[in-house]
C-alpha cells in the first residue's frame, strides 16, 4: 500500500507542477500568476477541491504521446467564494500555452454540467494560445462544445470570465457568451485575428495590445466589463462582483445585514444645477441613494453618457442604470443603449431589482447614429426594460424628453414606482426647441423675435417644464423631495420584494439584435 500512496502522491505533484519550474519561471517574469496560484487566491483558503488532475491528452500525432502532463493544460473544480459554492476552470499557460485540446475542453465541459446542475456560478479564468494546433478539428469541436453550453448555462447560473492572458481566435466565443468579462491590464489580449493576420488581410500596422488589450475593449469596443490592474485584482474583482449575485436564477442575491441609517440624505438636495444645461456628475446621486460604498460600476469607460452597476439598498443587491448628464449630456446613443440593454438583460435574468435614474436629453441626432442603427440599438433598451419583471423603479432627477422618456423606465413599459424631483422636466424636448417649432410664425412675426422666443419658451417652460403633469395623469406616482429618495427607494424596493408576473407562453421574444 505504501508504494501506492507513494505512485499516487509523485502523480499529483507531478501534476501539480504543470509544465514545469522552467515554465512557471517564465509566467512570473510576465507579471502572471500560474493557473494554480490564481485558484488558490481567489477560493477560501483550503476549499478548492480539484476534479480531472489525471486527465491526460489523447493526441499521437507530432510525437505528442511522448509529451504527457497531467491535468492537460487546465485546473478544473469547485470550492467556496465568501463561503459560498462556485465552480471554475483555469487554464494553465505553463502547459502547451493553456492550448484547448479535446480533453481540455471535456474537463472544462464536466464542471461547467456540474454548475448548471447544482445551481452555483462558473468562473472561467483564460490563459491560452487558442486551439490545440496539434489536435486540428478535435480541438475546434471542444469549443464549440463549450459554446454550446455557454448557451444553455445563460440565464441560469452567472458565468464570469477573466482573461488573464492571451485569449485568441475562437477562443473569445466562450468568454463573450457569459455574462460578465474581466481583462488584466497589459498582460491580456482579446482579438478574433491577430496582428500579423490584421497586416496581410488589411495592411494595418496594429500591437497586439493595441488591437484587444484591456484598454482597448474597456473603452472602445465594449467586450471587456471591467479591466484590473494585475491578476490579485482581478481576482479581487471576481469576489467583489460574485457579491451581488445570486447563486442561480432560482434565487435571490443575498442579502446583507444592514442596520438602517441617515435614510435622508439632505446632501441630495443640491446635486443638481438650477440651470438645465448645466452638467452634473450622477455619481453623486448615486453614492446620495444607495448604502455607503457600495457602488460597483460595470463598464466604467465605455459609453459613459449611461452609468451601469450594481448597489445595495438596505443591504439589498440593486442594478442602477443611470443617465450621466456630465457625459454628452447625458443623450442616448449606440453604444449607451446596448450597454444598458445588456445589463438590464442580466439583472431581470437573476432577479436584482432595478433602479432608473434619469437625465436624458433625447436620443443623439446625427448620420453616425442613424447610419449605426439607434433604431434598432435604442430599441434594445426599450424592449429589455419592457421584457424585464424584477422590481423596477424610476427616479427623474431632471430632464426625460421625448421618446427617450418612454424608454427610460416609464411607467408605461412596467414600471413598478415612478418617482420624480422637483427639478424634473417631462415634456416632448427642451422648452426653446419646442418652442422655435409651435411658436415659428409668432416668433418670426414678432417685431422683436428674439423677445418673443423668450415670452413663448417661458410660457412653455411654466407648462411642461415640470413633473407635474405627468403626476396630473398618473405616469409619476409621486414627486419627491431628493432628500427622501433613499428612504422611499429602499421601503418601495422591500415593498415590491415578492412581486410576479405572468408572461404569455412563447419560445422566446424577439429582441432587435
Ligand atoms: N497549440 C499548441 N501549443 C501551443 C499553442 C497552441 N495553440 N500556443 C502556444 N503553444 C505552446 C508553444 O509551443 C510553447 O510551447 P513550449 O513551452 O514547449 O515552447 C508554449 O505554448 C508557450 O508559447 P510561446 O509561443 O512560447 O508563448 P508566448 O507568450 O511567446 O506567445 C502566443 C503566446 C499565444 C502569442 C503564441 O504562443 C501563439 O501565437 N500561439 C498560437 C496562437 C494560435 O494561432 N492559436 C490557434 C488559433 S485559435
Amino acid at each position: 500500500m505504501e508504494s501506492k500512496i507513494k505512485t499516487l502522491q509523485d502523480k499529483i505533484a507531478q501534476a501539480k507542477l504543470g509544465g514545469g519550474e522552467k515554465r512557471i519561471e517564465k509566467q512570473h517574469q510576465k507579471k502572471k500568476l500560474t493557473a494554480r496560484e490564481r485558484v488558490e487566491y481567489l477560493l477560501d483558503e483550503g476549499s478548492f477541491e480539484e476534479i480531472g488532475i489525471l486527465v491526460t491528452h489523447r493526441t499521437t500525432d507530432f510525437n505528442m504521446d511522448k509529451e504527457i502532463y497531467y491535468g492537460d493544460g487546465v485546473v478544473t473544480g469547485y470550492g467556496t467564494v465568501n463561503g459560498r459554492l462556485i465552480y471554475i476552470f483555469a487554464q494553465d499557460f505553463t502547459v502547451f500555452g493553456g492550448a484547448l485540446s479535446e480533453t481540455h475542453a471535456e474537463k472544462i465541459c464536466k464542471v461547467m454540467d456540474m454548475a448548471v446542475q447544482v445551481g452555483a456560478p462558473i468562473i472561467g479564468l483564460n490563459d491560452s494560445g487558442g486551439a490545440r494546433i496539434q489536435e486540428g478539428v478535435r480541438s475546434l469541436g471542444g469549443y464549440a462544445d463549450i459554446f454550446y453550453k455557454n448557451v444553455q448555462a445563460s440565464g441560469v447560473i452567472p458565468q464570469i470570465s477573466a482573461i488573464m492572458g492571451p485569449c485568441a481566435g475562437g477562443a473569445v466565443y466562450s468568454p463573450a457568451m457569459t455574462d460578465f468579462t474581466m481583462m488584466v491590464e497589459e498582460t491580456s489580449y482579446m482579438f478574433v485575428t491577430g496582428p500579423n493576420v490584421v497586416k496581410t488581410v488589411t495592411n494595418e500596422e496594429v500591437t497586439s495590445e493595441e488591437l484587444g488589450g484591456a484598454s482597448t475593449h474597456s473603452t472602445k469596443s465594449g467586450v471587456a466589463h471591467i479591466t484590473s490592474a494585475n491578476d490579485v485584482e482581478c481576482l479581487e474583482d471576481i469576489k467583489k462582483l460574485l457579491s451581488y449575485l445570486p447563486q442561480s436564477n432560482k434565487e435571490l442575491p443575498k442579502k446583507i445585514e444592514y442596520t438602517l441609517q441617515d435614510e435622508v440624505r439632505e446632501s441630495l438636495s443640491s446635486i443638481v444645477p438650477d440651470n438645465p444645461n448645466k452638467p452634473y456628475d450622477m455619481h453623486e446621486v448615486i453614492g446620495g441613494i444607495i448604502d455607503t460604498d457600495s457602488f460597483y460600476e460595470i463598464h466604467k469607460d465605455y459609453a459613459e453618457n449611461i452609468i451601469v452597476g450594481f448597489a445595495r439598498l438596505g443591504g439589498r443587491s440593486i442594478g442602477i442604470v443611470a443617465n450621466q448628464p456630465q457625459f454628452l449630456a447625458g443623450v442616448l446613443d449606440v453604444n449607451s443603449s446596448k450597454k444598458a440593454a445588456r445589463f438590464t438583460r442580466f439583472c431581470d435574468c437573476f432577479n436584482i431589482p432595478l433602479l432608473v435614474l434619469v437625465d436624458v436629453p433625447g436620443f443623439l441626432p446625427g448620420t453616425d447614429q442613424e447610419w449605426n442603427g439607434i433604431i434598432v440599438h435604442g430599441a434594445k433598451l426599450l424592449y429589455a426594460l419592457s421584457e424585464a419583471t424584477v422590481p423596477k423603479v424610476t427616479v427623474i432627477t431632471r430632464k426625460a424628453y421625448g421618446g427617450a422618456y418612454d424608454v427610460m423606465n416609464s411607467k408605461h413599459i412596467g414600471a413598478d414606482l415612478n418617482f420624480a424631483w422637483p427639478s424634473a422636466e417631462i415634456a416632448v424636448m427642451g422648452a426653446k426647441g419646442a418652442s422655435e417649432i409651435i411658436f415659428r410664425r409668432e416668433i418670426q412675426a414678432a417685431p422683436d423675435p428674439e423677445a418673443k422666443l423668450a415670452e413663448k419658451e417661458a410660457e412653455y417652460a411654466e407648462k411642461f417644464a415640470n413633473p407635474y403633469r405627468a403626476a396630473q395623469r398618473g405616469f409619476i406616482d409621486e414627486v419627491i423631495l431628493p432628500k427622501d429618495t433613499r428612504r422611499k427607494l429602499i421601503k418601495g424596493f422591500s415593498m415590491l420584494e415578492n412581486k410576479t408576473v405572468n408572461r404569455p407562453d412563447r419560445k422566446h421574444g424577439n429582441i432587435p439584435l
